[in-house]
């Protein structure tokens, strides 16, 4: 399969240990690129509706080629840090210009990971895969997991084994 890890984090932390742990499992049968939101110029969505939910942007910055890579893969990784009890704004900037192709990017397979500073029986966790349960509804997206872990300091989550081990594992798996 053709998977694209969108990294909603900027700084080589916690949601990039995942990331990693992930694709060491997942590299072998697959090919996989990872976005870096803050690396691109992606202006937000003005909600124009030029794009009609399939004709692409009418921004001329990086988000065309960022939402063809998306509607090219087979799967989607989100994988982000709690930041204010949702998702960050890195993500949720990249989420929001998925619209200009909305129409283009149904039946997908998809994964969510999330990274937070608190115990993962904390609402945060709850309410980001909420949101992304009625994205899945809504795109008729195959949700293959929803992971959360709590790690805080940038390298928590390199040191929780069993974290590492779980995510690898699921990347063999796809
Ligand atoms: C702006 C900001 C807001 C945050 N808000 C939350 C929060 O609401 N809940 C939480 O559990 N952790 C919160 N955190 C902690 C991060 O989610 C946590 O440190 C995470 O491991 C960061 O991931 P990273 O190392 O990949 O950047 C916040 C951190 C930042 C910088």
């Amino acid at each position: 399969m053709k998977i694209v890890i969108i990294n909603g984090s900027a700084r080589k932390g916690n949601t990039l240990t995942a990331i990693d742990a992930f694709m060491k499992g997942a590299l072998e049968k697959n090919e996989i690129e990872v976005i870096q939101p803050d690396k691109l110029l992606i202006a937000p969505c003005k909600g124009c509706g030029a794009c009609q939910c399939y004709k692409g942007c009418v921004d001329t910055d990086d988000t065309n080629p960022t939402i063809e890579k998306i509607a090219a893969a087979d799967m989607i990784l989100f994988a982000t840090p709690v930041y204010w009890w949702g998702m960050s704004a890195q993500l949720k900037l990249v989420i929001d210009k998925c619209y200009c192709r909305g129409l283009q990017l149904k039946n997908k397979k998809v994964g969510v990971i999330t990274v937070g500073g608190s115990p993962v029986d904390s609402i945060q966790y709850e309410l980001i895969d909420k949101q992304f349960d009625c994205m899945a509804s809504y795109l008729s997206w195959d949700m293959l997991f929803q992971k959360s872990y709590y790690a805080n300091d940038r390298d928590d989550l390199a040191k929780d084994v069993k974290a590492l081990k779980e995510l690898e594992e699921i990347g063999k798996s796809i």
